[in-house]
């Protein structure tokens, strides 16, 4: 089974004021981090990173000669469509934020594992806010937690799928936040395996801190 990875990092990092990939986490840049965990894992084959224009030069200095590097685009789906359509052919393909550096190894594994028998796999942690559907200011609806997680990636698919899910939401004009929203837009099957609730997204100066709180105590 052949695997490719694709490291989003195509972002302005406008709430934090420098794009994610760039940024330091414990002296290292979140780009760095992000491709060493995948390098960590057995069965990613290739590796793909999604820059902006600009950062091109930095990317291939910290990935080496090995990786793809291509220009993402104006949203995050756009970007990833970028890394999809540079992937060479291979069985699965995973796709992973650099905005999440701390996300470990086995959860590349696990996510992987899971498209034996789905389309596409994602973690998901439950969660433990109460979580209510706002319209003008007023509440519409509160939602059942029992059946709510936040997702995260990595996110892993079966190639064809994610490729078919990305024609689809062009044809429609379909925009979702993560890809795996593509693939439930295109009817095809999705599971969630436990998430991590240490792999924090990193989105302002605050969530830095925290991260490198939790690095220090791994
Ligand atoms: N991303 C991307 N291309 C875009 C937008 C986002 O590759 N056009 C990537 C980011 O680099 C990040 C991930 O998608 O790894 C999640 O996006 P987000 O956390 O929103 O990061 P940014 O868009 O960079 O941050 P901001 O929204 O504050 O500008
Ligand atoms: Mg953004």
């Amino acid at each position: 089974m052949s695997v490719a990875a694709i490291l989003l990092a195509a972002g302005r990092g406008e709430r934090l004021g420098t794009p994610k990939g760039f940024v330091q986490l414990e002296g290292r840049p979140l780009l760095a981090l992000s491709l060493e965990t995948v390098r960590r894992c057995a069965s990613i084959d290739s590796v793909v990173v999604v820059v902006a224009e600009e950062y091109r030069e930095r990317a291939r200095d910290l990935a080496g000669p090995d990786a793809a590097i291509v220009v993402g685009g104006e949203t995050r789906q756009r970007s990833s469509r970028a890394g999809v359509e540079a992937v060479p052919d291979v069985d699965h393909v995973v796709v992973h934020d650099v905005a999440r550096p701390l996300a470990p190894p086995s959860l590349f594994d696990d996510v992987l594992a899971a498209l034996d028998d789905a389309a596409g796999a994602v973690p998901g942690v439950p969660v433990s806010d109460t979580v209510k559907r706002v319209l003008g200011g007023r509440v519409a609806e509160t939602l059942r937690r029992d059946e709510l997680v936040a997702v995260q990636t990595p996110q892993a698919f079966r190639a064809e799928a994610l490729r078919r899910a990305h024609a689809r939401a062009v044809d429609e004009g379909f925009e979702g936040t993560d890809d795996a929203s593509l693939l439930e837009h295109a009817g095809l099957p999705v599971a969630v395996v436990r998430g991590d609730p240490r792999n924090l997204k990193i989105t302002d100066p605050h969530d830095l801190a925290v991260a490198s709180l939790l690095s220090a105590s791994a």
